[in-house]
């Protein structure tokens, strides 16, 4: 039972990402809203590691700090010199000298890596594999060590393609790099392994040889390309985030949600949507968006940081932004933006407004063209508006400031005092009419 073995996950992540040309590291470039080393976290974790060791490079602080949000407990180790990926394990050595069943070695630029793969390489290990490596099926095996296999199906050993002979450079069968280790033996295992090879490095795929040195099983387990790709630059990023996108697509219709036109919509890794949603196309969720049952996100709609209640309709042309709660049935139109706001229950705005920390009270009708006027150019200020109210339309309300419940606010009205319950109010000019004027005015420019 997997369960009953305890685990660690070594995650590397002291990658140079040169090809990136970023002034981030590579492992922080994100992929579905998500940094590649956030997804190989989740995904150790969701594969029973109860420990986890993130190796970095020197003074990457930064990529710890993002490894903690998801991970607390995360032991961030140092490896000072790039020698090699065995080195770079090695490096957190004070966690492998704990004692686990189990010893997961993940790269954190290799985020489409799904959990139920990292539980296969620790089957292999539950069934006495010292070593259990993980293999693809490469279109084009150029650059990648290959698996070389004994006739029974053992794996012999993994040769990286510099060192490889023609004929082994004939197999397609290459190391995805991943790899799992049986925790009783991995020290032993690594401080064997040397640097003698074309590019000087403590190779960690020379783990497999070792163990069958020491008269140890390896095996191999595989998995498909796009689940192994790596991400060096950023082409590579982008054919990652299409896999990712593919995948998030696929699994929202699978858990009941509409989307008219799939390949059109842009997930977050974390989006959650509700049964019986309908998505229509060209919507983009960014991160922490959530959307309860039976919500239609009409088309051009962009949703962040957002809570949406159940039997919500949202856009086209809708743009919700962190901090937005939409409860049951509220309606948001077109080119209504909503930050840091909830909108109640059946509430409407439903043109061309913007609503900015506020609270609208639930079936209140808020008319087209709407704005809180929430920013003095120094501060944030909040505009609570009551149950049943009636906001005119083009009315500015400047706050901070409160509106009654059932209070009609007149339309073009600027708003700066409290409006009681129940109350109209009105603050624009007064309408002036002069009889006649008009034809006067003609007639006389007319002889001119
Ligand atoms: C590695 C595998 C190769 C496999 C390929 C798949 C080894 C020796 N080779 O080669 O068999 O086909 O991945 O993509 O493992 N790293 C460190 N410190 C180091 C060296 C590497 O942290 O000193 C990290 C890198 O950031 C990266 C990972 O280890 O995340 C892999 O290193 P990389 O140099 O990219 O290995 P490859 O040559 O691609
Ligand atoms: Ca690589």
């Amino acid at each position: 039972m997997l369960s009953a073995r305890r685990c660690l996950a070594v995650v590397l992540a002291a990658g140079e990402g040169t090809r990136m040309r970023s002034a981030k590291p590579k492992v922080l470039h994100e992929v579905a809203g998500r940094s590649m080393v956030a997804h190989v976290v989740a995904a150790v974790q969701a594969a029973g590691a109860e420990r986890i060791a993130l190796v970095v490079g020197p003074g990457r602080d930064d990529v710890a700090g993002v490894a903690r949000k998801l991970a607390p407990d995360v032991d961030v180790y140092e490896q000072t010199e790039r020698l090699g990926t065995a080195h770079a394990v090695l490096a957190a050595r004070k966690a492998l000298e704990q004692g686990f069943d189990d010893v997961l070695i993940a790269f954190a630029d290799t985020p489409l890596i799904r959990p139920e793969t990292f539980a296969s390489l620790r089957a292999a290990l539950a069934d006495g594999a010292a070593v259990a490596a993980l293999g693809f099926h490469a279109a084009d095996p150029q650059g990648y060590g290959r698996l070389l296999l004994a006739p029974d199906g053992a794996l012999t050993a993994i040769r990286e393609h510099k060192d490889a002979t023609e004929a082994e450079r004939a197999t397609r069968l290459c190391n995805a790099g991943l790899m799992a280790l049986a925790g009783a033996h991995a020290l032993a295992l690594l401080d064997a392994i040397g640097n003698d090879n074309a590019q000087k490095e403590y190779y960690l795929t020379d783990a497999v040889a070792g163990a069958r040195a020491m008269g140890l099983k390896a095996l191999h387990r595989t998995a498909p390309e796009d689940e192994v790709q790596g991400v060096n630059d950023r082409v590579q990023l982008a054919a990652a985030e299409a896999v990712a996108q593919h995948r998030l697509r696929d699994s929202a219709m699978r858990a009941g949600a509409t989307l008219i036109a799939p390949e059109t919509v842009h997930f977050s890794a974390d989006t959650k949507l509700g049964r019986d949603v309908t998505v229509e196309p060209n919507v983009v969720f960014g991160p922490g968006v959530e959307v309860a049952d039976g919500v239609v996100i009409r088309a051009f709609s962009h949703l962040d940081g957002a809570r949406v209640d159940g039997g919500a309709t949202i856009g086209p042309f809708a743009r919700l932004r962190p901090g937005a709660k939409l409860e049951a049935d509220a309606h948001i139109g077109n080119f209504v933006e909503i930050k840091a706001s909830t909108v109640g229950m059946g509430a409407k705005v439903n043109h061309l407004a913007y609503i900015g920390d506020a609270s609208i009270g639930a079936r209140t009708n808020v008319g087209a063209g709407v704005i809180t006027c929430n920013y003095d150019g120094f501060g944030k200020y909040r505009t609570e508006i009551g149950e049943g109210a009636f906001i005119g339309t083009n009315s500015s309300l400047v706050a901070p400031v409160t509106i009654g419940a059932g209070a009609y606010i007149g339309s073009g009205s600027v708003i700066t005092d409290d409006v009681a319950a129940d109350a109209l109010a009105i603050g624009r000019g007064r309408q002036v009419q002069k009889a006649g004027w008009a034809a006067e005015f003609r007639a006389s420019k007319k002889k001119a």
